[in-house]
């Protein structure tokens, strides 16, 4: 198959693999990072094909496996990519951005080995932030039964993977813990400059959460 022919059977794929997902992984989220990957890959002149591939990718395993198995998104990936008769150095290179692709926790480093791995990267964490974010952090709190806000549990700054994700915290210590750090974890000039806006809209929008709640607003 031809490398559009991949692509386009990649978009079916996920589609169906993400049909009734709500905690924040469902194919809509697939499509914006899909976008701005493009978007970023041609500011940045990255491979277009190994770029959209990953971006449509990224989440595979989400949607199956929630036992903390970070092997098992690249291996989705790979034993799909093998289906359909990708060439080995795309494989090769689109699993190891899956591999490397999210976050961990405040401490913890996750730096990427290629341009097209850091466009994909600053493309998913464009989608966690802003007016997105905010509507994806809200939406998984409530699929984890987390609390909106509890102001006698303050945020952590997670030291390694696993406490990171063993946290309970309230999504408003998300913002805290993740979002309002990625502003200064972008990989590329143009995620940079989005993540810059999309940042300034969560601290407005905090700024009014906490006045409304003691009534100040
Ligand atoms: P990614 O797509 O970057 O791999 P995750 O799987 O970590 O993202 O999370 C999916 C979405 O849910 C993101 O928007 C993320 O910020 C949000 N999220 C993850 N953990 C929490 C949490 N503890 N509280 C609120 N939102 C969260
Ligand atoms: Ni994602």
């Amino acid at each position: 198959m031809n490398q559009q022919s991949i692509v386009d059977a990649a978009v079916g794929h996920i589609q169906d693999a993400s049909k009734g997902d709500s905690s924040g992984h469902d194919w809509w989220h697939i499509y914006r990072v899909w976008r701005m990957a493009i978007r970023l890959a041609a500011a940045e002149q990255a491979d277009l094909y190994v770029v959209q591939l990953a971006a449509l990718l990224h989440d595979i395993a989400d949607w199956k496996f929630h036992d903390g198995d970070l092997t098992a998104g690249p291996r989705a990936a790979e034993a799909w990519l093998k289906s359909q008769q990708a060439d080995p150095v795309t494989i090769e290179h689109v699993c190891q951005i899956i591999a490397q692709l999210s976050y961990k926790g405040a401490g913890v480093a996750t730096d990427m080995s290629t341009l097209e791995g850091r466009v994909v990267q600053d493309a998913d964490r464009l989608d966690a932030i802003g007016a997105m974010g905010i509507a994806r952090a809200f939406a998984y709190g409530g699929h984890d039964r987390r609390l909106l806000y509890d102001p006698d549990d303050p945020p952590e700054l997670h030291a390694s993977a696993q406490a990171y994700r063993n946290s309970r915290g309230a999504t408003i210590n998300h913002f805290h813990e993740k979002l309002l750090l990625l502003k200064d974890r972008m990989q590329t000039a143009t995620g940079r400059a989005l993540a810059q806006q999309r940042h300034a809209y969560m601290e407005g929008y905090l700024g009014q959460f906490h006045a409304e709640w003691e009534g100040e607003r």
